[in-house]
């Protein structure tokens, strides 16, 4: 036995790391196992790339968030953040773990409407919500209209006067705190387009408290996404809650919930986890009560609204490797038959995968390759100078923690098809999203 062999022996991977989908394994051909579906065949059955999401990891984390954050602070809601990964399965899911689901768009609120997802619990959020989508929110009577600024106050006053409604409302404020995370993902700074400064903010609650049709519940801030450190959440919960007594004492208003947001992080590579939803939740909730306490104020009821954290471990994406490319002494290039068109997020914030090959799990990974889509950009890869198993056309490459901010940013840059999305649990899939096809290209186009 050559020593290679042996290495490769005592080096084979037995167990998926711990970012694949919960109760994912390795069968005895080195096959990948989600949802108690062999991904080889899934990919065989369904074609790639393919995205696959286990229906059991998503529950998984809908409890563990509710959890970790409702023993400490009983009541506190847990908002699903749709724009991570939004579909009517998913959207059934999320109503049946009883989590509310926060749309930022009229297109993601048709698509909780059309699901039969409860509207009472419905965050309707926005930057900029057009007339349309105010008198959506109003018309369905969503639960909370986080309302973004005074323009938008004062449109929304009026088209729930005009309906009779009285709608009740948050305010997003800038908390003007620094995440720490990347810039592209960073909202809550001071140079920020989402919501009213704290001054702003300020001067909009007694106009509010004036409104017959707007009832003001509170506030509501997000500071950024994939927020590895925990004090970034601690130090808007404090400027958040300096300001509720502020508005006590200013204008005897009475906050009785508060939006913290999303932001929790996920681990896509070996070695870089981030604190577990435990540890966010232990923390937050403390602060969250030695504030109040400090400043003398009754604890509003909270909500969170992780998306990321809830749906990403929950898909892996697959694709066939085609060609193979070596340039000698510079690099070699692996492609596949997707890339940035259902996955921009290396191109576009340099976030880094960790790929395998699904048909061959346990092959040592022993050969750096750069993973590159079938895309018209030389900035098209997926993960660069990784390490597989000698790769050969036709193998299939797993990319794990795709389940957020994957497809719902996809393209049909280079009239590429969006893949379909399939459902595992307990050995049975289900598409819950077919592939698009060439007449669903040419549906728009008038000629
Ligand atoms: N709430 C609000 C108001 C948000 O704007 C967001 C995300 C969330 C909650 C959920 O954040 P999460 O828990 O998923 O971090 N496309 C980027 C992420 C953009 C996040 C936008 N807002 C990416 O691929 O990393």
């Amino acid at each position: 036995m050559t020593s290679r062999r042996l290495l490769a022996i005592m080096d084979v991977m037995k167990e998926t790391p711990p970012f694949f989908p919960v109760g994912s394994t390795i069968d005895a051909r080195g096959h990948l196992v989600i949802g108690g579906c062999d991904a080889v065949d899934l990919a065989k059955e369904y074609g790639t790339p393919l995205y696959v999401f286990a229906e059991d990891d998503f529950r998984a984390r809908c409890h563990e968030f509710k959890r970790e954050f409702g023993d400490r602070c009983s009541g506190t809601r847990v908002v699903y953040a749709g724009k991570a990964f939004l579909n009517r399965a998913i959207v059934k899911i999320v109503a049946e773990e009883g989590l509310g689901l926060d749309v930022v768009s009229g297109g993601e609120l048709e698509i909780a409407g059309a699901a039969g997802f409860p509207m009472s619990d419905v965050y309707f959020h926005g930057n900029n919500k057009s007339d349309a989508e105010l008198e959506l929110a109003v018309e369905r009577r969503v639960g909370r209209v986080v309302i973004d600024n005074t323009d938008e106050l004062e449109r929304l006053d009026t088209v729930a006067a005009g309906r009779g409604v009285r709608m009740r409302v948050l305010f997003r404020i800038r908390p003007g705190i620094d995440p720490h995370t990347h810039a592209k993902i960073s909202t809550g700074n001071v140079d920020s387009k989402f919501g009213f400064s704290l001054a702003e903010a300020g001067t909009a609650v007694p106009q509010a408290m004036t409104s017959k049709n707007l009832d003001l519940a509170g506030f509501h801030y997000h500071i950024g996404s994939q927020i590895f450190g925990i004090q970034p959440f601690l130090d808007a919960l404090k400027t958040t809650l300096e300001f509720v007594a502020d508005m006590k004492k200013s204008h005897g208003f009475s906050t009785t919930e508060l939006d913290i947001g999303g932001g929790y992080a996920v681990q896509y590579l070996t070695g870089k986890a981030p604190p577990p939803p435990a540890d966010y939740a232990e923390a937050i909730i403390d602060h969250f009560n030695s504030e109040c306490r400090r400043l003398d104020i009754m604890p509003p009821v909270l909500t969170i609204e992780p998306g990321r954290a809830l749906v990403a471990r929950a898909a892996v994406a697959l694709y066939t490797l085609g060609a193979i490319k070596n340039i000698p002494g510079i690099r070699q290039y692996a492609c596949v038959d997707g890339g940035m068109a259902d996955n921009i997020r290396p191109a576009l914030y340099g976030a880094e995968y960790e790929p395998f090959l699904a048909n061959r799990m346990s092959d040592l990974a022993n050969t750096v390759y750069t993973v590159a889509g079938r895309f018209c950009e030389s900035g098209d890869t997926l993960a660069t100078d990784i390490k597989l198993p000698d790769v050969k056309s036709g193998d299939i490459l797993v990319m794990p923690v795709c389940g957020a901010y994957c497809l719902p940013m996809a393209s049909n840059y280079n009239a590429a098809l969006r893949p379909a999305v399939i459902m595992v649990k307990d050995g049975r899939s289900r598409m819950i999203r077919r592939r698009e096809t060439l007449e669903d290209l040419l549906r728009c186009d008038i000629g």
